[in-house]
């Protein structure tokens, strides 16, 4: 089929992205699905930190592809194998293809799949090649997702059904924001009632992750951004304090430790940056664990004491979408939205069309937006 889709065949163009426009509009041909693939129409497409990283060339992938990776939709085939899932059912789709027979899947770690990580790598479908092409050329597929378009081929696993009377638009962001924050919360961090959080970047993710320690009983809940108007969105969801990370390291550690009776048991790194990396892990009080799910350019390195670290049973670990099984816990965190609990609609700013998918993107580079909704339908 032909459709329209977002394809970026250059990174590192300058900004603004309104004028070197890095992602192209094209009018793409898609295959049909496969062995346990779904035709998906995207309904709703958020614009998600990872794939500005992409475009801004910290964070290499096979070129030319279809970027975005957070999305819900309605089921329009499926593909031989495929039984379970159905013409018209609502899919909320989700960024590792997992294999279901690797050892991480076999053994309760399914979005650390190898299988996945190799065929993302390459810019392929877990079932092998590509589904997009451009006049007989191949585009690479993103994440197993490729959502900045108006329908994708994904491989079964990459999706989960939501019950239909959740809107598209509030559905999209439990596909990276949601699963990634609140997971890194509740299955990577672990925190239990009372614990000391503190959040470090308040986007998309991060106000997700707030969300996420209220829902724990996280206290306090510090939230920590270069912006006010995110610390002021952190409020609004869970944040019982803010400090103002544009102080530097040790001003920031010792203002969060000021609030916390000297220091946080679980720091959060959600601005994928180094600069944020270093203050969480010197907010730590003795014990405490940075748990690191923003992701620095590919080359960046980062300094650590080992003595301190020993001494003070300092911890520092990583966490890739959450650390969830999606199948597991997207009905629990959709649970929870249902109940009131995760309030995701409040990380929503605009909609916008494919036409202006450049334009968003310098939205979310200078700060100004959280997370905007791509309509590929209009
Ligand atoms: N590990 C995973 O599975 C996973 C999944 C999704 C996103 N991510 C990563 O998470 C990060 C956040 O994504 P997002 O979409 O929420 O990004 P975003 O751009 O919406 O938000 C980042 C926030 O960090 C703030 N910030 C920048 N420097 C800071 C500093 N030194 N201290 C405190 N705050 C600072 C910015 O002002 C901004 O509000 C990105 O690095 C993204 O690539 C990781
Ligand atoms: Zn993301
Ligand atoms: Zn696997």
């Amino acid at each position: 089929m032909k459709m329209q889709g977002a394809v970026i065949y250059e990174t590192g163009k300058p900004r603004p992205y309104a004028q070197s426009t890095p992602l192209i509009i094209e009018t793409l041909d898609l295959d049909g699905p496969q062995q346990n693939e779904v035709l998906v129409e995207i309904r709703a497409a958020g614009l998600c930190h990872s794939d500005l990283s992409t475009i801004e060339g910290i964070r290499s992938r096979p070129l030319p592809t279809v970027l975005g990776h957070e999305a819900a939709g309605i089921v329009r085939e499926v593909g031989p194998g495929v039984t379970d899932l159905k013409e018209g059912d609502h899919v909320v789709l989700v960024f590792v293809m997992s294999c279901g027979k690797c050892y991480e899947c076999t053994t309760g770690r399914s979005h650390l799949c190898g299988a996945s990580f190799e065929s993302k790598m390459k810019g392929e479908l877990i079932g092998g090649g590509r589904r997009l092409s451009l006049n007989g050329k191949p585009i690479n597929h993103a994440g197993g997702v490729s959502c900045f378009a108006q329908y994708a081929v994904l491989d079964r696993a990459s999706m989960v059904k939501l019950p239909s009377d959740i809107s598209f638009e509030d559905a999209a962001l439990f596909g990276c924001a949601v699963i990634t924050g609140v997971g890194a919360i509740i299955n990577t961090a672990k925190v239990k009632p009372g614990e000391a959080v503190a959040v470090f970047g308040l986007g998309g993710v991060g106000l997700s992750a707030v969300m996420g320690a209220k829902l724990a009983g996280a206290d306090p809940i510090i939230g920590v951004d270069l912006r006010q108007d995110k610390m002021t969105l952190a409020k609004s969801v869970g944040a019982t304090a803010t400090v103002d990370a544009s102080g530097g390291t040790e001003n920031t550690a010792a203002a969060i430790k000021d609030l916390s009776h000297g220091g946080v048991l679980h720091a959060i790194e959600l601005s994928g940056t180094v600069k944020g990396l270093e203050a969480a892990y010197a907010s730590l009080r003795p014990g405490g664990t940075v748990t690191l799910a923003g992701l620095t350019p590919a080359d960046a390195k980062f300094e650590i004491a080992p003595y301190m670290m020993a001494a003070k049973e300092f911890k520092l670990q990583g966490c890739y979408m959450g650390s969830c099984s999606a199948p597991d816990d997207m009905p629990k965190f959709v649970d929870f939205y249902r109940q009131g609990k995760l309030p995701v609609y409040k990380l929503r700013t605009g909609e916008l069309p494919l036409s202006e998918i450049n334009e968003g993107f310098d939205r979310l580079a200078d700060g100004s937006a959280v997370r905007q909704i791509l309509k590929p339908h209009g």
